[in-house]
């Protein structure tokens, strides 16, 4: 089956009958977590008392190696929770409809979200991110835990093909970087496939975000089609 959405035509009653169509919005949710200000300061000493071994230097930033949610750290595990909740209310309201609805499936158990993988990353003076996308990933989700400065991510304009050409006169904001800004506290959810980046971080303390690759997990209720049939 072919995901195609009709733009109806409608009849003009009188007047031009043009209209213009913003077409291909992209939902990026920004949510305050209703308990941050109560695990923010565990979550970063959690993170920043974990060994050497257990936190890799990637040269522009650090990241602690594994899965957050194998740790059994119970804020880590209460955030994981509401991550998870929060983003299937994230979907279900843009799509109008619960999620096993979506596939079919006939109760609301049929579907959930899973974090595939978790990890926090460390952000000391002039560490940055290049722009990425998470790939295998149904929602990227990212967590603020710590920041004296700003938590900056910028989107990249991600329709197919805008960085091919430059006609010298953009009427549809091609190509240009959104910057998110956020705080300790806040979360974010957006598209796995939304291409983003960390812009240097300022600050001379340490900086520290959670993020969480989710996808969807069926039960055998589920008859998923394949793309394209
Ligand atoms: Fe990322």
């Amino acid at each position: 089956m072919i995901n195609v959405t009709r733009e109806n035509e409608t009849v003009a009653t009188g007047g031009s009958p043009a209209k213009l169509l913003s077409l291909f919005a992209t939902p990026v949710a920004k949510i305050p977590c209703p308990f941050g200000t109560e695990i923010n300061g565990d979550l970063a000493a959690a993170v920043l008392s974990r060994s050497a071994a257990d936190i890799k230097d990637l040269s522009f930033k650090s990241e602690t190696v594994g899965n957050l949610t194998d740790w059994g750290d119970p804020e880590v595990d209460r955030l994981t929770s509401w991550v998870l909740r929060t983003a299937r209310t994230f979907v279900e309201n843009l799509r109008g409809e619960p999620l096993h609805r979506a596939v079919g499936a006939p109760a609301a158990s049929d579907v959930r979200l899973a974090a595939n993988r978790s990890w926090a990353s460390i952000y000391r003076g002039g560490d940055h991110h290049a722009a990425h996308f998470h790939p295998n990933t149904a929602i990227a989700a990212v967590y603020y835990v710590a920041s004296a400065g700003p938590c900056d991510l910028e989107l990249a304009d991600p329709r197919a093909n805008v960085e091919f050409f430059d006609p010298g006169i953009s009427f549809a904001n091609e190509g240009r970087t959104v910057r998110i800004g956020s705080s300790p506290g806040t979360l974010l959810l957006m598209p796995g496939w939304m291409k983003h980046s960390v812009p240097p971080y300022e600050g001379a303390d340490v900086r520290i975000s959670i993020a969480w690759n989710l996808a969807y997990s069926f039960s055998a209720n589920v008859a998923l089609q394949p793309a394209g049939d």
